[in-house]
């Protein structure tokens, strides 16, 4: 197969140097930016015009000029692989109508969970078995900045340096640790999982920021972990979806989930929960499943979507209890709800009965410098 590659960033150069080592894929052309090698264009022109070219990998993320660029290579009749977790997210629909009329496979599998091969085990499982629910721990770079400062005492801004220097944090970091970048992921697994791709909006993000070493000791007081989950349910009305920081007794599975490595899950009505968990980043192992995708078109079996796959309304009507921590005066507002447990430093600490997930976060959101988490 003859592909080009789009962005030789880190993750296009990983899929460039497996290809190379591969019989069957050959790179004939690369983009970017600034010409810096032989064989690449700066002008997407000449990838699109190119009748050589049956495939185009795409590793430049951000959807401005990426869903042009994509468009254009898809109406020229060229499969569609990407890592653009944004791009999917955001242009679902318009790619997989584009992909459909023009006979060509559009694949992400390494847009959700990085190298885990996640998104197209969902696919296949959902052929098999009614899919109830996807999530897991989406996010490494708020991993590892939750479990640091859960091992060793970093606070909030040390673990995140800690993470931008190991460069596991996005350019703008607010993505990962306000929880966009997993719910970004997360849209990618409702839509291969059910079809019903919801939208951002629809579904309530609330990520680490504001999390403070009194919140941690007090998980630890009460023998509890902190990850940040998104998650989604299938219900009656659609997707039931959120982004938020869970609290898990010692023993679960979740808090065996170390440092920046990912664990995405679905539940089969038939086959129950399985899980997988890997470098959800990094070149290589995102390159890899680029190039599981790249192999999956060339062997006929480059579907990742159903083709009725729609943007779909989304809610979080799931009720659950949750933590909470407020400054002193912030109390009252949250009274009817919260049983105080501790006043600490300025700060009432308390735990909820059970709230529905999308009243929790829009009670939140006014509360400056709040923070909360559901308990599991
Ligand atoms: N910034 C992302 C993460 C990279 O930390 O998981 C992979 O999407």
């Amino acid at each position: 197969m003859k592909i080009a590659i789009l962005g030789m960033g880190k993750i296009g150069s990983g899929v460039y140097e497996y290809a190379m080592d591969m019989d069957t894929i050959a790179v004939v052309r690369t983009f970017d930016i600034k010409k810096w090698m032989d064989d690449m264009t700066t002008d997407i022109d000449d990838i699109v015009n190119d009748p050589e070219i049956e495939l185009v990998v795409e590793t430049m993320g951000g959807v401005n000029p990426t869903k042009e660029y994509a468009l254009k290579c898809i109406n020229a009749g060229k499969h569609y692989v990407t890592a653009n977790k944004q791009l999917v997210s955001e242009a679902i629909e318009e790619l997989l109508d584009a992909a459909k009329k023009n006979n060509v496979c559009l694949m992400f599998g390494a847009a959700c969970g990085g190298g885990i091969p996640y998104l197209k085990n969902l696919y296949n499982a959902q052929n098999a078995d009614k899919i109830t629910a996807v999530g897991g721990i989406l996010n490494g770079t708020t991993n590892y900045i939750l479990d640091r400062m859960q091992t060793e005492g970093l606070d909030y801004e040390q673990a995140l340096t800690s993470a931008q220097a190991l460069g596991y944090a996005e350019k703008d970091p607010a993505s990962d640790v306000d929880g966009l970048d997993a719910q970004r992921k997360l849209i990618l697994a409702c839509a291969v999982a059910w079809g019903l791709a919801p939208k951002a909006e629809d579904i309530p993000v609330s990520g680490i920021r504001h999390i403070k070493p009194i919140d941690i000791k007090y998980f630890k007081e009460t023998g509890r972990v902190a990850r940040l989950i998104a998650s989604a349910d299938k219900t009656e009305a659609g997707v039931s979806a959120s982004v938020e920081v869970h609290l898990f007794r010692e023993d679960a599975s979740e808090c065996a989930i170390h440092k920046n490595v990912n664990f995405a899950w679905y539940e089969g009505q038939r086959s129950g929960r399985f899980s997988f968990s890997g470098q959800g980043a990094g070149k290589y192992p995102t390159a890899v499943n680029v190039i599981q995708d790249v192999l999956s078109i060339m062997k006929g079996d480059g579907r990742m979507l159903k083709e009725d796959t729609v943007i779909a309304k989304a809610s979080a009507e799931r009720e659950r209890c949750f933590y909470i921590r407020v400054k002193d005066h912030e109390f009252e507002a949250i009274e009817k709800i919260a049983k105080a447990v501790k006043r600490e430093d300025g700060y009432v600490l308390s735990e909820t009965i059970p709230v529905k997930t999308e009243e929790m976060h829009a009670m939140m959101k006014n509360m400056c410098g709040a923070f909360f988490a559901a308990i599991e």
